[in-house]
């Protein structure tokens, strides 16, 4: 995406916030009301924010239509909010992303043998070198090691898999940062995708900061939803730099809806029940803005 003139990059978003010891919020959507809601909660407070759009919420909300959204927000009120091409899983759909203008784009081969995630990886990276040079745009790749699970949704266990024995090894994130060149390292710390009826493992903050030294990079937390605060804290602080919510939103969505058609049974246009829906969201996003921005 062009960067309006005064405009800071998300990478110097991201430098900023580790400099500060606080994150960025990274938020998925799935329609306008989720862009809504987590907008409106991003102004209210003055901080940065990413909208995340993975392979399917993208294939039903559109790349171009993605892009051309946050393009317009950003242009109308000069704010820093940016997009993510978040999970997405080939060569061909990362560089789509990064044709259709994201600012960042994840390529997620954790479930690969490390060679394998290695040449995948470096593949996209090499990518985005091409385009930012020739572009002189600022594409960041941001790539996942170690296995967190895949679905933003309710859970009735931790998925196969995820353990403790399975988290990101401080020696091999090391390897697969400086063989890969990636911007943003998504590493396994105790964090799952989803959330866990019976409650989410904590988090292992010792982890974060020794795969933080070991690599030197930004670390995104995935699988934030479901986490307790003073485990967001503790990663924030240990060299987290951007933390994702999905099903948290997901499900203020859902429920903020449900109440919305109890409440008004013979409604039918769109835009008089849906607000509930998007201030649903927005309460979520607000808490964990503030949370992760360190506002009282
Ligand atoms: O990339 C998206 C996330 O990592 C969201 O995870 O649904 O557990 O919040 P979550
Ligand atoms: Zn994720």
């Amino acid at each position: 995406m062009v960067q309006l003139l005064n405009m800071k990059s998300l990478r110097e978003i991201i430098k900023e916030a580790d400099e500060k010891g606080v994150a960025v919020g990274h938020f998925n959507i799935s329609n306008l009301e989720g862009l809504h809601g987590i907008y409106n909660a991003a102004k209210k407070l003055s901080v940065p924010v990413i909208i995340g759009l993975s392979e399917g919420e993208e294939e039903f909300v559109g790349k171009e239509e993605g892009v051309a959204l946050i393009k317009a927000l950003r242009e109308r009120d000069n704010f820093p909010i940016y997009l993510n091409a978040d999970h997405h899983y080939s060569f061909e759909s990362v560089k789509a992303a990064i044709d259709a203008g994201y600012d960042s784009v994840i390529i997620d081969c954790a479930k690969l043998p490390l060679e394998e995630n290695i040449a995948l990886t470096k593949k996209c990276v090499d990518y985005a070198h091409e385009v930012n040079k020739k572009f002189n745009r600022d594409v960041l790749v941001e790539a996942e090691l170690g296995f967190i699970g895949q679905s933003s949704k309710m859970l009735d266990a931790v998925p196969d898999g995820v353990s403790e024995a399975t988290m990101t090894k401080p020696e091999d994130a090391k390897t697969f940062v400086e063989a890969t060149g990636i911007d943003m390292l998504a590493p396994s710390v105790g964090n799952v995708h989803g959330m866990v009826r019976s409650g989410n493992p904590r988090l292992h903050p010792d982890r974060v900061k020794e795969i933080r030294e070991a690599t030197g990079i930004p670390l995104v937390l995935h699988g934030g939803s479901g986490t307790m605060d003073q485990d967001f804290v503790a990663c924030i602080k240990n060299g987290i730099d951007i933390v994702h919510i999905n099903t948290e939103i997901r499900v203020a969505y859902r429920k903020g809806l449900e109440e919305a058609l109890k409440n008004m049974p013979d409604e039918v246009a769109p835009y008089k029940y849906l607000p509930e829906a998007v201030d649903a969201i927005e309460k979520v996003v607000e808490a964990r803005l503030k949370l992760f921005n360190n506002i009282q």
